[in-house]
Order: structure tokens, then sequence, then C-alpha cells
């Protein structure tokens, strides 16, 4: 592994602590990230780099320019929103913005960014390199609205990367083909008839019909998929009644399903329709399955996988990469990218001591920052690799 300060001083290092630290403490949502926004521009402006905010609302984009006619062109991309949490770090630099944190990382994607651009600018390549911070990664798609505003118009390569707690600070996880899942959410309406709780036979119990449901559900994943392909079914919230003695009329399940093949988890969505519409009828009650079809699947061309994993090993050395051979069932909207030019989204180790068993998108999350400091290097090394490779093919 490369030595840490052969791959950044501590002054720059420090800086991109900094910047992460700020962006920490005021967390923000999806597109509304204007203060995040703002962090962004004056970094990149202290950088003397061309950028332009205001992008697909809150976005902003980054440009080292090689000066070379035709030079190929490379993007990178973090993401800037937080999530609605309240945080319970106990970090001195905790968000101010109370009910918001960044319990995702993306703060540390900011600061990597802004940190390979920073190490690029030092060498300048012989391409032209794009830096993409995209608003509402968790949940608004902003990486499609990115595109649509063009941030991608004439880049060869994109490469991203996510910290990841399941991973030692300096190792890099590496993954061919599909690497996160479908998501998927759904909404269900059971409407039922109130009455009296002593009189059951006048009325029709929509938390029985719900409870039904919930291990209704849980039985087409264990049942009615193939156990080699991938499934989740999660129900998050059930909202329903109002008193002990009264019999509910309504109940609403929200939750998510997860997969990583496309005609699976059609037959997921036809199957939870069709156990919607045998339990309405076996309970005389109506039942509304309502699907909001999520982001599609991260898939790693082969291309953009191997760039990744050389460079990487150079980086944290070989037995620091870690193939992975499974894909995450989490969801990740860099998949939008990576179905417009080919690159790779990385796995960056950014677990922290004492953490251990502290998941993302919890109140206590935290990473080792040292993740930045690599995840900066090894951007910049694969940008730089990436316009070798593609200056070659020419
Ligand atoms: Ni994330």
């Amino acid at each position: 592994m490369t030595k840490k300060e052969d791959m950044m001083d501590n002054e720059l290092f420090d800086y991109l602590c900094s910047i992460r630290r700020t962006v920490h403490q005021w967390p923000e949502p999806a597109f509304e990230e204007h203060k995040t926004a703002e962090v962004i521009s004056n970094a990149l402006e202290k950088l003397s780099l061309w950028h332009k905010s205001g992008i697909a609302k809150t976005g902003v984009i980054g440009r080292l320019d090689s000066g070379i006619k035709g030079a190929p062109v490379v993007a990178l991309r973090a993401d800037m929103d937080a999530l609605p949490i309240s945080e319970n770090t106990g970090l001195p630099f905790s968000s101010k913005n109370h009910g918001f944190m960044h319990a995702c990382g993306h703060d540390g994607h900011i600061a990597i960014l802004i940190g390979a651009a920073a190490l690029l600018k030092e060498t300048y390549p012989e391409g032209d390199v794009v830096f993409i911070f995209q608003p509402a990664e968790e949940g608004g798609g902003g990486a499609r609205h990115m595109i649509e505003a063009g941030v991608l118009d004439g880049v060869n390569m994109i490469f991203g990367c996510h910290i990841d707690r399941h991973l030692q600070v300096g190792q890099i996880g590496v993954k061919k083909g599909i690497e996160t899942s479908f998501t998927d959410a759904f909404e269900i309406k059971v409407l039922g008839k109130g009455g009296h709780a002593a009189r059951p036979h006048e009325a029709v119990d929509a938390v029985v019909i719900a409870s039904l449901l919930v291990v209704l559900l849980q039985t087409i994943v264990s049942r009615s998929t193939d156990p080699l392909n991938p499934t989740v079914i999660t129900i998050g919230s059930i909202h329903s009644g109002s008193a002990y003695n009264v019999i509910a009329d309504e109940a609403t399940l929200r939750g998510t399903i997860r997969s990583i093949d496309d005609r699976n988890r059609r037959q997921v969505f036809h199957k939870i329709k069709k156990t919607a519409a045998s339990l309405a009828s076996l309970n005389d009650a109506e039942i509304h399955v309502d699907i909001n079809e999520g982001y599609p699947p991260v898939v790693n061309p082969y291309s953009g996988y191997n760039l990744a994993r050389h460079t990487a090993e150079k980086i944290v050395g070989h037995n620091n990469v870690l193939t992975l051979t499974h894909p995450s069932m989490g969801g990740e909207d860099f998949a939008y990218y990576l179905e417009k030019v080919p690159g790779c989204f990385v796995r960056l180790g950014g677990a922290k001591k004492g953490l251990e068993n502290v998941a993302s998108h919890s109140s206590r999350f935290d990473f080792d920052e040292e993740a930045i400091r690599i995840g900066a290097t090894f951007l910049a090394e694969l940008t730089r690799d990436a316009i070798i490779k593609l200056k070659k093919r020419g």
C-alpha cells in the first residue's frame, strides 16, 4: 500500500476534512443542498477551476480542461444530499440543521471529489475532467436530472465511489457486473369496515388484514422466487387504528422491493397484486396496491471494472483490493450514468473503530476520515489511468 504522505500531504488532507465537517454540520435534503453547493463552489473557485452551480436545482459541476482538442473526457461524481435523521453521534461537528444528518457518507464523497480535483490540478492530465456534484441521491434520482441537464455530454467514462463501513480503511471493493439492486417502493391501502371492538362480525378489521399481508408478502420471497435470485420485501411502516376498543377501517403499509433481475422483479409485482386481490376478496375488503418503480441496478462493465481494479491495486496494494462476489441489495442512482457511458462504481473502506456495528442510515453513523485521503488519491489516479487508456484506444 502506498504510504499516507505519498498519497496526499497532510495540509490538503486537513483541508478536505474541514470541508467534510462543514458539509456534515449543515446537512440538507434532496434538491435543497444550497449551502452544500456553496461550499463546493467555493472550494472549486479556490482551485481556480471552471465551475457552475444551479444544475438540476442544486447540483454543481467543475471542469479541468486540458486544452487539448479532442482529448478524452472523464467524469467523477459525488452525491450531496443528507437524510431526514436526527443525529446522535456526539461529534463536535454534529448537524446544526435539526432533523437532518449526513448518515450515508455523502459529506465524505464531496470532500473526496474536491480532493481528486486538487490532485489532478497538480499534474494536469492529458484529458479533460468533469467533476459532478449531484443532488438527491437518496430517492430523488438526482443523477437522472443531472444527465438531462447535459453533464455527460462528451464524457467517455465515469467513476464514483461510496464509503463502505463493511470494509476497513485502506480496502477497496470492486464488483464486475451487477453491483446494486432495483429499489422499488410500494404502498398498500387496506379498506375494511370500522366497528365496535366487541362485535367483529359487524366489521371488516383492517388491522388483521394488514397483519396477514405482512406475513403473506414474506412468503412471496421464501416460496415464489428462485432462492438463487436475491429478493427482499421489507415493510417499513404500518399505520392503522385510533383506539383500543375500535376496529380500524383502514390500514396503510409502506415498503420496498429489492431484486436484481427485471423478470423476477415483475413477477414479484404481479404476485403482490394477486395476493392483495385474493385477500381482499376473502375478507370482503378492498386493497389497493401502488408500486413506484425506483432506481435500476448499478452495472459495472468489464472495461470500467478492470481499470478500477488495476488502479486500486496500485494505490492500496493487491491484498487490499476485494473482489465482491455478491451485489448489494441497496440502491444507487449512479446506475443512470452507467446506462449512458462506461465506468465503475467502487466501494471505499471506511469502517470506524468502535462503530463496527453502526449501520449507515443510522443516527450514530460515522466513518474514518482517512477514507477521504485514499478515495481522493484513488479517483485522481483512476482518472489518469482512464485517460491513458482512452488515448491508446484513440
Ligand atoms: Ni449513499
